[in-house]
């Protein structure tokens, strides 16, 4: 009895067993591409996070850190220091003993007294006094009218600080 049972079984498994084999394979390579035709894609994450504070509220990120002046200068390029000089050329010569234009000439500006040359300056610069160093200058150049209210520089300023940096470069190599 029993061994016609297991009898039984072999015949059905040599009937059936290379078929099984083959649905199986096929199955497992249908399952293998779908999964490289749907690749599932990533979580995104959605919204932004609001840091809280303890009480609960949302904190508020402080004002960056003003950019020090030190480090950018180490980065400062000169070439790229000499085409943003274009938008002050419109108004500055650079070279020495070059005519003043709209503003003075501003050959070896860095270290020079303030309101120097023959130039017809404002009062508010004439009364500013000392000498352009480059923090000096950096700050004016970020927006001339609040270093030196009522100037006559009609400049809005350059909001990149590695922009400053590029152009004072450009001043210092001009003295
Ligand atoms: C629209 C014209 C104009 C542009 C553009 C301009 N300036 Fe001036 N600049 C002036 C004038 C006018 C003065 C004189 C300001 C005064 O007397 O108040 C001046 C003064 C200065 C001074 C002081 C000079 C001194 O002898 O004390 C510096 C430094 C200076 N400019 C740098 C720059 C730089 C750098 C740029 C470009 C990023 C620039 N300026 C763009 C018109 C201009």
């Amino acid at each position: 009895m029993k061994e016609k049972i297991t009898d039984f079984f072999k015949s059905k498994l040599a009937s059936f067993g290379p078929s099984i084999g083959l649905a199986l394979l096929i199955t497992l390579f249908a399952i293998f591409f779908a999964d490289i035709l749907y690749q599932p894609k990533k979580m995104i994450k959605r919204g932004f996070q609001i840091e809280l504070s303890s009480d609960g509220r949302p904190v508020v990120k402080k004002e960056e850190k003003p950019v020090d002046l030190a480090s950018m200068m180490k980065l400062a390029d000169l070439n790229r220091g000499e085409k943003i000089f274009k938008k002050c050329a419109t108004c500055h010569t650079i070279a020495k003993g070059e005519a003043a234009k709209v503003g003075p000439n501003l050959h070896g500006i860095v270290g020079r007294k303030k309101a120097f040359t023959s130039f017809s300056y404002s009062d508010a610069m004439r009364a500013k006094g000392g000498s352009w160093d480059i923090e000096s200058i950096n700050q004016f150049i970020t927006k001339p009218k609040d270093y030196v209210p009522g100037t006559k520089m009609a400049f809005p300023g350059l909001k990149k600080p590695q922009d400053r940096a590029d152009v004072i470069m450009f001043l210092e190599k001009n003295r």
